[in-house]
């Protein structure tokens, strides 16, 4: 693409050729179709736009130095997809109909794939929505499911660079046993606002509190928290958190460096001990964490030096990357190549 400055990309909409849908009606899906409308055509009383049947979901492709193209963990997408869609009463794909979308859209969109080296992916985007007019409070008998994709640099500026994270106690992104641990949008709508305030503060990042003590660490804006402390990987296990891909992954990859994995639990209190903190996901990749300001406490917690990525979190990032790019075998068959 000889307009695209693959450098330097930001995180956000880039129009691309064409998206991949399919709809479900008296029981079944259509045929996945391929278009290169941008817009839908929506009922204004569907269920999305009403009462929130959405679920979304993020994953990459990768363009490696051989010139193949990879894309991380369809499978685990698709099931986070599907049980989403459980939890919200509504209707998804099955695990091939969703790798076959993404992988034709993917391939459909081939040109937009950034140039190895470059550090920037290709960020898939499936969609399912419910789709007929309900004005009473039901889930929908119809859905549309699509994918597009668009050339994506980093989510954070600071690309590896740690981030600066605010604690918010006065907004929750997810209720105990609401909708935290499952991918759907009324979860970001309610972290816009701390997100926003964050930011005029001079933070990208939010570090949420488990809503019902706020003694426990949640998340991290759209990403889990894990931290280093003594030779072990801690990342924190509750309903109310999505559970994201990347950390299993890098759950698997600390484990296999040798790193005792802790999921469990894990105390506000907890995190002076800790030598080095990041935030991670598909968006973020891993993005290490500087410094954590209490605004209530007025106190703040850095790690390291806050301003440059601590072993662990490159030596887990360097894995990570290389076998997403396959610069490095991928011994657990994560990726799938096109
Ligand atoms: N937590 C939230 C709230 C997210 O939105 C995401 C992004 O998908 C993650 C965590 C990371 O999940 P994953 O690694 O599967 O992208
Ligand atoms: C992702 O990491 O894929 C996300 O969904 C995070 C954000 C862009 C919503």
């Amino acid at each position: 693409m000889e307009n695209i400055n693959w450098g330097s990309l930001g995180f956000g909409y880039i129009k691309t050729d064409l998206n991949v849908r399919s709809s479900y009606k008296d029981g079944k899906w259509g045929p996945l179709a391929t278009t290169a409308d941008e817009y839908i055509s929506l009922h204004m009383a569907a269920t999305c736009l009403h009462y929130g049947q959405e679920v979304f979901e993020g994953l990459k492709a990768y363009r490696g130095k051989d010139g193949k193209i990879r894309i991380f963990r369809i499978e685990e997408n698709a099931k986070r997809m599907i049980s989403t869609a459980e939890y919200l009463c509504m209707q998804a794909p099955s695990v091939e109909m969703f790798r076959e979308a993404v992988t034709e859209a993917v391939r459909a969109n081939e040109r937009f794939i950034p140039p190895y080296g470059t550090g920037a992916t290709l960020y898939i985007r499936p969609l399912l929505i419910g789709s007929d007019a309900q004005v009473g409070v039901n889930p929908a008998k119809e859905y549309m499911f699509l994918v597009f994709v668009t050339p994506v640099g980093p989510y954070y500026k600071e690309g590896f660079n740690p981030i600066r994270v605010i604690v918010d106690r006065n907004h929750d992104r997810a209720a105990p046993l609401g909708t935290g641990h499952v991918k759907t949008g009324g979860n970001y709508a309610a972290s816009l606002l701390s997100g926003r305030e964050a930011h005029h503060n001079g933070y990208p990042g939010v570090l949420y509190l488990d809503a019902c003590e706020k003694r426990y660490i949640d998340e991290c804006g759209a990403a889990n928290f894990f931290a280093i402390r003594d030779g072990r990987y801690i990342t924190p296990c509750s309903r109310s958190i999505l559970p994201s891909i990347t950390n299993m992954s890098l759950q698997q990859i600390a484990a296999d460096m040798g790193l005792t994995v802790e999921r469990r639990q894990v105390e506000f209190a907890e995190l002076s001990t800790f030598e080095e903190a990041g935030a991670c996901g598909t968006a973020a990749v891993i993005s290490p964490i500087g410094v954590v300001f209490d605004p209530d406490n007025d106190r703040k917690y850095t790690f390291g030096d806050g301003v440059h990525a601590g072993p662990w979190c490159t030596k887990l990032y360097e894995r990570l990357r290389a076998i997403q790019w396959g610069d490095a075998p991928d011994p657990y068959g994560w990726t799938t190549v096109l």
